[in-house]
């Protein structure tokens, strides 16, 4: 893997009103765009439905509603024909895992708690390459009292075994959870702490966690099968600027860590930042 010197050329399709960052997620065989926009500043009563479609070809951007009404959506990943969400919950959910049908926009919940606790509101989800989910459960949607009851756990990273859909906690931080992704062989999982984004009061902390996680996901000594565990925890990077919110791996193992209002491109083995995009 030798990096190369390549200028990027950056092109503003469309100007929004307020903060666009949340789930973006490429349906590549429509070549179109689904991603989220908060609304005013935190949302309405700490509340989003503001998702949009846009057409790369024609540059159409429309807003779209899926049957059911889904509100909060901060994770997205598209796999299968199918966009497989995350959401914080609400107005009257707890935080689930779906899938919405990018055609018909109907949503289908697939799992809304672990064991019968509620989830505490979900922030970003990755798919490994057998469909596993591994899921970011944070304290972001309690910060803004999207939920009657308080912090039934730490933020904690999920696994759902999609065969079984047998879920189990991996990991649980004690900052915040947020972006998460696999090395493109499925076998080790990048996780930001982001507690330097505190949510209750909503305030910035300079001392708080701005780090990127790399664990190793172990296989069964008897099956060779991956295990749903994490091992070999390392500190792999922190955030230069801000935090990293959003992180995603290209086909060739790159990290791609946003942090604050600049793209980091971090190696997977050193951790080093390789180019920025900003
Ligand atoms: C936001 O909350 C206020 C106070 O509870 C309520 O009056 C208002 O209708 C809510 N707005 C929306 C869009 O839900
Ligand atoms: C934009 O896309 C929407 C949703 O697919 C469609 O209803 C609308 O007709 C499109 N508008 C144009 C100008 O193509
Ligand atoms: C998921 O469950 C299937 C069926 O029990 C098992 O074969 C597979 O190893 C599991 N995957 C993980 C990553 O635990």
């Amino acid at each position: 893997m030798s990096p190369t010197r390549r200028s990027l050329q950056f092109k503003q399709l469309q100007k929004l009103n307020f903060q666009v960052h949340e789930a973006p997620c490429y349906i590549k065989d429509q070549e179109k765009l689904l991603f989220v926009e908060w609304g005013p500043p935190t949302g309405v009563n700490g509340s989003h439905d503001w998702h949009y479609i846009l057409d790369l070809k024609s540059n159409n951007l429309t807003k779209v509603q899926t049957t059911p009404p889904t509100w909060n959506i901060h994770g997205c990943v598209y796999r299968d024909g199918k966009l497989h969400v995350v959401t914080d919950g609400g107005p009257d959910e707890t935080a689930y895992l779906a899938t919405i049908d990018p055609k018909t926009w109907e949503r289908t919940t697939i799992l809304n708690n672990y064991y019968e606790r509620p989830f505490m509101s979900f922030n970003d989800l990755e798919i490994d390459n057998e469909g596993n989910y591994y899921m970011t459960d944070s304290l972001s949607g309690w910060g803004r009292d999207l939920n009657p009851y308080g912090q039934p756990t730490k933020p904690t990273l999920y696994f759902v075994n999609a065969t079984t859909m047998r879920a189990k906690e991996l990991w649980y931080l004690e900052g915040n959870t947020n972006g998460v992704s696999l090395s493109p062989d499925g076998s080790t999982l990048y996780m930001a702490d982001t507690g330097a984004s505190e949510v209750k009061p909503s305030r910035r902390n300079e001392q708080g966690e701005r780090d990127l996680w790399a664990f190793d996901i172990p296989t069964s000594s008897k099956t060779g099968q991956r295990l749903p565990v994490l091992t070999n925890r390392r500190l792999l990077a922190r955030s230069i600027q801000y935090f990293y919110d959003g992180v995603r791996v290209s086909r060739n193992g790159w990290i791609f860590g946003a942090g604050g209002e600049v793209v980091d491109v971090l190696d997977p083995e050193s951790g080093e930042k390789r180019s920025q995009i900003n």
